[in-house]
């Protein structure tokens, strides 16, 4: 294939969104109140066809206070079985865009997105026979909600397990489209709530999961080939993590999909004083050549978007992947490794948004 190059020094011009191709305006259809803090948004059917998986989410792209700001949110929509894409986004306590979609958001709006992004997805097959346990908490319902739609409507002798926490009878996102959807396909879906603040005629299960739980929820244990999906706040992800491996549960057998860190600044630069030097990395994307010289205190992406290059991006903290590239030579530390499984790691992906080069010979392929 062949690249043109291109190389800015000038760190002045800032990326034109929407210059590549990978941004969509995406119509608002409706705006619904689901719970008391999140709103479903469904986006009219893009003209041109926005393919996408189960489990991907897109990426808001919107000006606030006259600042370009990005957040991603998983598609709880299925492309098996709904005809407009739709998010669902649950205010954050001082969160800047949740409230800001929470609040504004309206019918006959445009809104920027980047394309449908993300690896926690699965491959359907109406063959298949499988058992999938998902464990959702909170907002993490919006991608297993779409992948529930998938799997019930294409693979119809697998089986779905939903493990669902939350706060409060309240605060369950989805709460009468899961009963339909138990309701609808019996053999197939069986839904679990567990509630930390349980009114007092719950019958449910109640406090935060643990191994006296799951051992009530797997009564009959789940076959050893079982594929387990975790999203949810990170506390609760990391304790399924370890009830799970205490079960003897395969790390292979895990997917996980994190929406935060605890804190969620951008991770301090790992690069050390004795590895750190400007160092220049080659860059491929969308048919294109970039080279960037990264300074020790700024990585990849920051150098990049710096230079005017606009390289696809979200949450900039190594949680999304939306950043996600290819190394094919040299040597990249990440400030944050938890976004990428150890088999991506292994294969020599990187993620440029916590990404810095520790050799000279650093080639990047994006997409
Ligand atoms: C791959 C991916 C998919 C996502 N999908 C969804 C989705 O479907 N629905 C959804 O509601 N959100 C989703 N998120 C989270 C979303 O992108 C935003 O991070 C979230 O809405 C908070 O943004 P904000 O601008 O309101 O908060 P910010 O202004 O960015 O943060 C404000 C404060 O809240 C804390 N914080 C940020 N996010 C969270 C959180 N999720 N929980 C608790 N504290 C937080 C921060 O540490 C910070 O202190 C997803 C994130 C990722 C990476
Ligand atoms: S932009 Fe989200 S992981 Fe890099």
């Amino acid at each position: 294939m062949a690249f043109s190059f291109f190389k800015k020094s000038a760190a002045s011009e800032q990326p034109k969104s929407g210059s590549t191709g990978h941004y969509r305006d995406l119509v608002i259809r409706s705006v619904k109140s689901e719970t008391a803090d999140a709103v479903s948004v469904e986006f009219e059917k893009p003209d041109r066809a926005m393919d996408y998986q189960s489990g991907q989410f897109i990426t808001l792209v919107l000006q606030i206070d006259g600042k370009e700001v990005r957040r991603a949110y998983s598609l709880c929509s299925s492309p098996a079985t709904d005809a407009n894409p739709t998010v669902a986004v649950k205010r954050v306590k001082n969160g800047l865009v949740s409230n800001w979609v929470a609040d504004n958001f309206k019918s006959g709006q445009t809104i920027k997105v980047l394309e449908p992004m993300g690896h926690f997805t699965l491959k359907y097959n109406p063959d298949n026979q499988r058992q999938i346990i998902l464990f959702a908490g909170g907002s993490g319902i919006t991608p297993m909600m779409s992948i529930i739609k998938s799997i019930t409507a294409i693979e119809l002798k697998s089986h779905c397990t939903l493990i669902y926490c939350n706060r409060d009878l309240e605060s369950i996102i989805f709460k009468r489209d899961l009963e339909q959807l138990e309701q609808t396909f019996p053999s197939q879906l069986k839904v679990i709530h567990v509630l930390d603040n349980p009114p007092a005629s719950w019958k449910g299960y109640s406090g935060y999961l643990n191994a006296t739980i799951l051992d009530s929820i797997f009564q009959s244990p789940p076959s050893a080939d079982a594929l387990y999906m975790l999203c949810g706040p990170e506390q609760m992800m990391k304790l399924t993590g370890e009830l799970l491996a205490g079960r003897g549960v395969q790390a292979d057998k895990i997917m996980k999909e994190s929406f935060s860190h605890e804190v969620q600044t951008k991770p301090a630069s790992s690069v050390s004083e004795k590895e750190g030097k400007v160092r220049e990395v080659t860059i491929r994307y969308d048919g294109q050549e970039f080279k960037v010289s990264v300074p020790p205190d700024k990585t990849i992406l920051e150098t990049a978007l710096g230079q005017g290059i606009d390289l696809p991006y979200s949450c900039q903290s190594g949680l999304c992947t939306a950043c996600r590239g290819k190394a094919l030579s040299g040597k990249v530390k990440l400030d944050e490794e938890d976004g990428l499984s150890s088999s991506e790691m292994a294969e020599g992906y990187v993620l440029t948004c916590v990404g810095h080069p520790l050799t000279d010979d650093v080639v990047i392929e994006i997409g």
